[in-house]
């Protein structure tokens, strides 16, 4: 059936909402060039389908890439309040597995799988009249549904966006953040620029984010709500200025898209585990055996033993460590990044299981 043809049907009130537990294929319906290194990527559900989801939430995406499955977590960049399509907009990352891949070859009419949405990041878990979004280069895409809904809903709340980009070449969704400016009162766009671009001096803000600039731009900076994403230096480098400003981290909420950020957040693993005493999980694929105790988490048993297997969060909420247990028991408990069909397949979220037995893990 044709987009036009599933509108239709939705616009009758007829669509289906999408169902996680159930939908997991998405089909490409076009592709954006937002700047030289950034892509938007639009999809809707084969059939139709109403997205529904909180603003500033993700993603999992199964890409098969080459024969091998990779899972990469994209936020929803569009808004809610427009529920028969998404999009994600993705930075075409040097060397990486996936970002290229998607810049290369994703086509309108492919297919993909995904999980979600998930993910807590959202400003409807905190109304506030005021909100400050600070974000730094690709981290503008959860900011951006955030701001594209309440502009949808003509929202009184007052939002100040402030945006780090390299150069005034890279600052993303800028002709849409301009028009939210020139059309609401109580929206304030301020971006902010390390260098000049070809062909166009930068006049704005100049040099990386400060508080001296953002008491500049953001005099009632204390009244608001902030929600912060970015490169890990950048949300290290916020939260500092926000703790010299006296701010209350109460209302600071910050999401991060750096896998590293996620690695150092999580819970070291115990190296001395390796030849301890616990149960047998064995690696199918890489012909690998580690000992995990009762209490230790698979995953950080692997990486104890210097074995790399995909993980994101590392708190059961990405889905990027979905594996298949071949043969075994776990104990897990996960924050959604799993399903219930795809547990009653078999798969295991290794960040967050503890085994229950000796495992056998299809990795
Ligand atoms: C909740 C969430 C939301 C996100 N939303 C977005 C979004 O909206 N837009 C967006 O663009 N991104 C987003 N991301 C980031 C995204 O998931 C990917 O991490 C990003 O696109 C890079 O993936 P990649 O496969 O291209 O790179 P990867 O393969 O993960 O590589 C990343 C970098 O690490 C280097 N690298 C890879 N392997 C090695 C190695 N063995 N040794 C040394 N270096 C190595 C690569 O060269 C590259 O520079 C989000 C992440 C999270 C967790
Ligand atoms: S690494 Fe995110 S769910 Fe396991």
């Amino acid at each position: 059936m044709s987009l036009i043809g599933e509108a239709r049907i939705a616009a009758e009130g007829t669509s289906a909402a999408w169902d996680a537990e159930v939908d997991d294929t998405l089909v490409c319906r076009e592709v954006r060039q937002e700047t030289h290194d950034v892509k938007t990527f639009v999809f809707s559900a084969p059939d139709p389908r109403l997205f529904r989801y909180r603003p500033g939430q993700f993603l999992t995406f199964d890409f098969l890439i080459d024969g091998q499955r990779i899972n990469r977590c994209y936020t929803i960049a569009s808004s809610p309040t427009r529920p028969h399509l998404i999009s994600i907009t993705v930075k075409r990352v040097a060397g990486g597995a996936v970002s290229p891949w998607l810049h290369a070859t994703m086509r309108p009419g492919m297919r993909v799988q995904a999980v979600g949405p998930l993910g807590e990041f959202t400003g409807l878990a905190h109304p506030a009249p005021k909100y400050l979004f600070l974000s730094g280069g690709s981290g503008i895409t959860p900011l951006m549904s955030m701001a594209r809904y309440h502009d949808d809903l003509a929202a009184e709340t007052d939002i100040v966006f402030v945006h780090n980009a390299r150069s005034p070449a890279d600052i993303i969704f800028r002709d849409e953040l301009a028009l939210f400016a020139s059309h609401r009162p109580n929206f304030r766009f301020v971006p902010i620029c390390e260098a000049d671009a070809t062909g166009e001096p930068w006049t704005g803000f100049r040099g990386r984010l400060s508080l001296p600039m953002l008491r500049l731009g953001v005099p009632d900076l204390d009244e608001r709500e902030i929600f912060t994403c970015g490169p890990a230096p950048y949300m290290g480098a916020v939260r500092v200025m926000l703790a010299e400003a006296g701010f209350d981290m109460a209302r600071y909420h910050e999401e991060s898209f750096d896998f590293l950020t996620l690695q150092a957040a999580a819970p070291e693993p115990v190296t001395t585990l390796v030849a301890s005493a616990g149960f047998t999980v064995s690696f199918s694929k890489s012909g690998r055996s580690v000992v995990c105790p009762p209490d230790v988490f698979v995953l950080d048993a692997a990486r104890a033993a210097g074995m790399r297997l995909p993980s994101s969060c590392t708190k059961g909420l990405c889905g990027t460590c979905k594996s298949k247990l071949a043969s075994g028991t776990v104990e897990m408990k996960h924050q959604g990044g799993i399903r219930q069909r795809e547990i009653d397949q078999g798969m295991v979220l290794l960040c967050c299981s503890k085994p229950l037995s000796d495992l056998v893990v299809d990795r």
